[in-house]
């Protein structure tokens, strides 16, 4: 039970731990580039995927994204509907990381869902992840298209991308003030006190899921 609180809680993220070795702390380093240091930067770059490639990944990623989607959607609308938002704020606390985990493992790809504001520290974008992030933004921004995208990485991973938009349902979580419950805003502010997922409308841009093949490869 403790791993799991731990797992959901970004209060429990490490910081400056005196025992991490060089490597890691140039890795976190990296991680910790700004956003427009990331966007100026011309060190993470994407080529296109060959037809073999396209081939077999684009409908790995499709099929992933869409259990997925499944697995953590179907559930939140039960538990939204036996218990209100206060149960189904449980329910995501404490599975949806677990949910996207070990998915990932199952289909030796690195999932998960990321975003430019984020509930949970832990899904954070990474710089290749936040190219695409503000790819979609600016697509969104123009009326433009919004489907899927395969591409790979100077990382050497294979990436496929997924946009995720606000639906009605997810108001009651992500919405303004007057759309959460109290008991809602209670829970985030004890589990999620940096939390920046919320003020969403209808139809906005919330983030992508993202996947990385480089263990299949
Ligand atoms: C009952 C409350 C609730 C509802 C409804 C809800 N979410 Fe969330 N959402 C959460 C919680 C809690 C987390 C953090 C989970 C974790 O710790 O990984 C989260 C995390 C996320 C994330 C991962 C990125 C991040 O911010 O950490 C995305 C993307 C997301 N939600 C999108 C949605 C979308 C889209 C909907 C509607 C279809 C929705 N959510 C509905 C509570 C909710």
């Amino acid at each position: 039970m403790v791993l799991i609180l731990l797992a959901c809680n970004p209060t429990a993220k490490e910081t400056d731990d005196p025992t991490m070795s060089e490597e890691q702390v140039q890795k976190k380093e990296k991680k910790e580039l700004t956003r427009d240091q990331i966007l100026a930067s011309e060190e993470f770059y994407f080529v296109p995927v060959t037809e073999e490639e396209k081939e077999i990944f684009w409908e790995l990623g499709g099929l992933l994204v869409d259990e997925s989607t499944k697995r953590i959607g179907g559930k939140l609308m039960k538990m939204l509907e036996m218990q209100g938002p206060s149960g189904a704020f449980d329910y995501c606390h404490v599975n949806a990381q677990l949910m996207t985990d070990s998915l990932s493992k199952a289909s030796r790809t690195l999932l998960r869902r990321t975003s430019f504001k984020t509930r949970n520290g832990d899904n954070d974008p990474d710089p290749w992840e936040t190219k695409i992030l503000a790819e979609y933004e600016a697509r969104m921004a123009a009326g433009g298209d919004m489907d899927p995208m395969l591409v790979k990485d100077n990382g050497g991973g294979i990436r496929y991308f997924s946009p995720i938009l606000i639906m009605p349902v997810c108001l009651n979580c992500h919405g303004t003030d007057a759309e959460i419950a109290e008991d809602t805003k209670q829970k985030l502010a004890i589990h999620y006190p940096e939390d920046q997922a919320t003020g969403y409308a209808l139809g906005d841009f919330r983030g992508m899921w993202s996947i990385n093949f480089a263990f299949q490869q």
